[in-house]
């Protein structure tokens, strides 16, 4: 048998540990599958003293985890402590700077530094591999970048952060406000203290620059994502998706079109019989729309330390078998710039709700200004109060509007102007339909 494969890791929190503890349970099953011994042989974290669960007594311990990543002692680092920031980068950047492989689970990381960090490991010849960056256990990467080298990639979206969609499910099933459903999270550890990162959807934006990197042969580019949160998201909403067919999901989306590719994430319309619309709580999915394929998904444990970890033990092992892709599928020179789809010419059918005022000639100023912008409905309801969406109790009464495909500077244009018109209280509530 082959000398062991020898792996640093520096960070032992909820991956860290769960990655040591399933190194140790499937020992055998790993030296079978890949030829060779899979060890952990030194690690770091901040806490020494602090119990991990994980027996450390014959493993190195690095204060410093730059100084593990430059460690001639191993031939693999492993980054699991987080954020696009010190000390990920810098360790990162030496570990590949040396010629060692790295595996990673940090999205932060590869969203804004992906493409050095991949030139750095194609000139140093080693692996960057980030399986659990995207989905934890789900393998999208993969699928991606190797399963469908083969196939033109149109689309890919999916359901990319648990705690929206867990705040959703709820929301949509207890019919509770977003508030009542944040907490409840919070208080089962699925949202953090802060949770604005998760729920204003920037956590979401990160993965999805990630897969439209794969799947388009981009540079990664974070910046190009447009981003909204499911905070504005009301019980009402949900209602009123379900009694038109549909399901309120926060989706990334990234998709090629005739005026570049888009990259959006935002509350999202689904219809209710969709595979994407059938995954509920802290589960993820993702959909790919390719060439030649019906559409395909993948549904499973979007975090969690044994999750994740187990992405982060299938990427180890590639290492340890001698398989090497370029980190985003191409080498980095064949990696195109984005060219961004302008947000304004997002082209798409509409779910509006407005609530209108209870005055003679309301509807007809309303669908004047939509026939303005060549807007066509393909249904309205109306109603008042009482058995549908609730009113604002000054007179005015919810209209809901689905619209079909048409563009969103048309949508922006004609609300803008019936907000001038003053037939309607507050802000209309839009919200994006999404094909599938
Ligand atoms: N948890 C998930 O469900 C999940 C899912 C997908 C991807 N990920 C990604 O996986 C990575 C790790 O996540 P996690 O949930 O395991 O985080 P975590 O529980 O907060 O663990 C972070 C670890 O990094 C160590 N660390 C932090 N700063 C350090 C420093 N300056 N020097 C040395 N060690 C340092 C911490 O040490 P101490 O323990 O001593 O404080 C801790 O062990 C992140 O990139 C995250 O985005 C996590």
């Amino acid at each position: 048998m082959a000398a062991p494969l020898k792996v640093g890791v520096a960070g032992l929190g909820n991956v860290g540990a769960a990655l040591a503890a399933q190194v140790t349970h499937q020992r055998e099953a790993l030296a079978a599958r890949c030829g060779r011994r899979i060890e952990i042989v030194a690690v770091s974290a901040r806490s020494r003293s602090k119990d991990r669960g994980v027996d450390l007594r014959h493993i190195k311990w690095f204060t410093d985890p730059v100084a593990l990543a430059r460690s001639t002692g191993i031939d693999v680092f492993v980054e699991l402590m987080g954020g696009a920031g010190e000390p990920a980068k810098s360790a990162v950047e030496a570990a590949l700077a040396s010629g060692k492989s790295v595996v990673t689970a940090n999205k932060a990381l590869l969203a804004k530094h992906g493409l050095k960090l991949a030139q750095l490991a194609e000139k140093h010849g080693a692996a960057l591999n980030f399986e659990a960056a995207v989905g934890a256990a789900i393998p999208i990467v993969k699928t991606l970048r190797e399963g469908l080298s083969g196939n033109a990639v149109h689309r890919v979206y999916g359901i990319l952060n648990g705690t929206c969609n867990y705040i959703l499910t709820k929301m949509e099933q207890e019919n509770l406000p977003f508030a009542d459903c944040l907490k409840e999270a919070q208080r089962l550890g699925y949202a953090e203290a802060d949770p604005t990162f998760d729920i204003e959807g920037h956590d979401t934006a990160q993965k999805l620059a990630i897969l439209a990197s794969l799947a388009f042969g981009t540079r990664v580019e974070q910046s190009a994502v447009y981003v909204e949160g499911i905070s504005s998201i009301t019980p009402a909403d949900l209602t009123a998706a379900d009694e038109l067919g549909y399901r309120v999901k926060l989706l990334g989306v990234a998709v090629k079109t005739p005026k570049g590719i888009e990259q959006r994430v935002h509350p999202t319309m689904v219809r209710k019989d969709s595979s994407i619309a059938q995954v509920m709580g802290v589960t993820n999915a993702a959909t790919i729309d390719a060439e030649g394929l019906a559409p395909l998904t993948l549904v499973g444990p979007g975090a969690g330390g044994a999750a994740t970890a187990s992405a982060v033990l299938s990427d180890i092992a590639d290492i340890a078998r001698g398989l090497r892709t370029a980190p985003f599928g191409r080498p980095t020179a064949k990696l195109a710039g984005v060219r961004k789809a302008p947000m304004q010419r997002h082209e798409g059918g509409y779910y509006i709700r407005l609530l209108a005022r209870d005055k003679p000639g309301t509807a007809a100023t309303i669908a004047k200004r939509l026939a303005q912008q060549e807007i066509s409905l393909e249904s309205i309801v109306q109603r008042h109060p009482e058995g549908g969406p609730v009113g604002d109790g000054k007179g005015a009464v919810p209209v809901i509007l689905i619209t079909y495909a048409t563009h969103e500077d048309a949508v922006r244009k004609a609300l803008a102007a019936v907000g001038r018109d003053r037939v309607i209280s507050g802000r209309p509530q839009v919200i994006r339909i999404e094909k599938n």
